[in-house]
């Protein structure tokens, strides 16, 4: 059986570090007797100047079809003043194809915990899984723009906070079985009804996984102060783009973490969780490892192959040890020489 995955590089280091992840994809699948179609299409930017929209129709049917979407980033100055913006499409495709469920991991692996910014004790044993609400909102509610006055409605149903609190229980009985539920209980109408229904979940489907609720705030501090301490976040859809940029960083770089965004039927869009990068785009300086585990997360989640992601990580870890590291963890290797060394350790 072939598997198809859409291919979207996209803008600014996006084609750099997607094309690194069609790499290693494809020589994992060549190790795994693995049959895969990749197919391009225009994406974010790159589909405006093409085609005049962020996510064209074309697009559209090649995702739709596929049996995984892999994408590098999209967006950069080149498009802020225009009318449709490249992350339109983003907000788009995540909408059409009901992708909920945004995992985004976090780890400090053994031996790596020099990468952090954070003092060694802090950041070791750092493993965490942020669980971000994707398809609700303030990004999908009621938008009046405006230059004297704007508003950005959010809301949150009952079903949309239980769907998503019902992948964080399932998933923490995996791991470590905590999960940390991230609000704003203490303002916003939307946090009291996401802490209602999360607690009554808890109380009637989960009482084997340990809950606790904490605000945002006080969330963005700890995570830096006592990152080991969490295992789970579960959290709704700004919150958790703020967090996970926020905790990127506790392994070392953004330019190293991944995410999978899935639907109810597990069909899923992979990207790292950085965006594309401007400042660094075109020079070969992207770290490529975010959208390369972002890979491996499509291969475990998309396609049933978790030997084949499993690889994929181990050989990313022993390429992290080996010192071949990007100038944003403090090597000199381009982000062609990382995905080489990755590839060899294949
Ligand atoms: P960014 O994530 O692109 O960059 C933030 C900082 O992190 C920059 O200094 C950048 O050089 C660095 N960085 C990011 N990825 C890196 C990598 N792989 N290796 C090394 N360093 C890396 O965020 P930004 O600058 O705020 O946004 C730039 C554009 O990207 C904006 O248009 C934004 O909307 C878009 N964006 C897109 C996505 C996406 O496509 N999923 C995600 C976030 C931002
Ligand atoms: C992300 C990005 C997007 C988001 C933007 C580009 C729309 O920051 O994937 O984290 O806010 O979700
Ligand atoms: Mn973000």
């Amino acid at each position: 059986m072939t598997h198809t995955i859409a291919y979207l590089p996209g803008d600014g280091v996006g084609p750099e570090v997607a094309s690194a992840a069609r790499s290693v994809i494809e020589k994992v699948a060549d190790k795994f007797n693995l049959s895969l179609e990749f197919k391009e299409a225009h994406f974010g930017g790159a589909a405006i100047d093409a085609t005049g929209h962020p996510f064209p129709d074309e697009t559209k049917s090649i995702c739709d079809d596929a049996d995984a979407i892999l994408l590098g980033a999209v967006g950069g100055p080149k498009w802020d003043g225009a009318e449709i913006r490249p992350e339109k499409g983003l907000l788009e495709i995540r909408q059409r194809l009901g992708l909920f469920a945004n995992l985004r991991p976090i780890a400090v692996m053994a031996g790596m915990e020099r990468h952090s910014p954070l003092k060694t004790e802090i950041a070791k044993n750092t493993d965490i899984l942020i669980i971000r609400e994707l398809n609700g909102g303030v990004y999908y509610g009621k938008r009046v723009e405006g230059t004297e006055k704007a508003s950005d409605l959010s809301e949150y149903s009952r079903r949309e906070v239980e769907r998503i609190a019902r992948i964080a229980f399932e998933t923490a009985r995996g791991r470590r079985s905590k999960v940390t539920s991230v609000d704003k209980a203490n303002v916003l109408a939307t946090s009291r009804l996401w802490r209602t229904v999360v607690t009554e979940l808890q109380v009637s489907d989960y009482s084997d996984v340990t809950l606790e609720h904490q605000l945002v705030d006080s969330m963005a501090m700890k995570l830096v102060t006592n990152p080991s301490d969490y295992d789970v976040l579960l959290t709704e859809n700004m919150f958790g783009d703020i967090l996970s940029d926020e905790a990127s960083v506790i392994a070392g770089s953004i330019g190293l973490a991944p995410s999978a965004s899935l639907n109810e039927k597990k069909a899923g869009l992979y990207e790292p969780i950085h965006g594309s990068a401007p400042d660094i785009a075109g020079q070969g300086k992207a770290n490529p490892i975010g959208a390369v585990l972002s890979g491996a997360m499509l291969l475990r989640h998309s396609l049933g192959e978790n030997d084949a992601a499993t690889t994929i990580e181990v050989a990313v870890q022993n390429t992290i040890h080996s010192g071949t590291i990007t100038s944003d963890l403090g090597g000199s290797a381009s982000t062609i020489d990382v995905t080489r060394a990755v590839c060899a350790a294949l």
